[in-house]
């Protein structure tokens, strides 16, 4: 019984000492990865930070801001080992509360169009694509476009 509850996950907020666990998982699973800089940036900002642990081991972790009863999810990130349970998806419904609780209406974010997993993980929990930021990330040959989704909290 214990074994199975050790299993379950467990979400907390992020602080500085996870850095180095959370930048081992964001080098693998992004191909333009943020830097340490832009997560100790996220911290000192007071930005809704968290990590998720389940069974001992560090499972991932999402930024968000919360400003003027908008939330934007700037981070949201499943190591890869735990990618494909249902991690992913409990991670977003966690903070989608945590936008709420913090009297966000919507909710907006951006996502590679070649980012498959991203897109279903987004749409599979009613987010809609509302315009095309061309250009907007760094790709391996030049710029790529971003996909920006909103979905409304209320
Ligand atoms: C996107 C990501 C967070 C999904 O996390 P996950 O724990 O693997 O996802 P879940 O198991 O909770 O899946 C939830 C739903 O998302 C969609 N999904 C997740 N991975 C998918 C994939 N590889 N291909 C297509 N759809 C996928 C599916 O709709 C899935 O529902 P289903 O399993 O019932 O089909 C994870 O792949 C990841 O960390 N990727 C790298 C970082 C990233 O791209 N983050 C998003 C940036 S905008």
């Amino acid at each position: 019984m214990s074994a199975l509850l050790n299993n379950l996950p467990s979400y907390r907020r992020m602080l500085e000492h996870d850095l180095d666990a959370i930048m081992a998982i964001e080098n693998v699973v992004y191909p333009h990865p943020w830097t340490r800089g832009n997560f100790k940036d996220s911290l000192r900002e007071g930005y809704h930070c968290w990590v998720v642990e389940a069974g001992g081991e560090f499972v991932g972790y999402s930024v968000m801001m919360v400003a003027a009863g908008e939330a934007h999810l700037l981070n949201l990130s499943i190591a890869e080992p735990w990618q494909r349970r249902g991690c992913g998806r409990e991670l977003l419904q966690f903070m989608l509360k945590v936008a709420r609780d913090f009297a966000a209406a919507m909710i907006f974010l951006e996502v590679r169009p070649t980012n498959v997993a991203g897109l279903g993980l987004y749409a599979d929990a009613g987010f809609s694509e509302i315009a095309l930021r061309r250009g907007y990330y760094p790709a391996r040959h030049g710029r790529e476009d971003a996909i920006v989704m909103r979905l409304e909290l209320i």
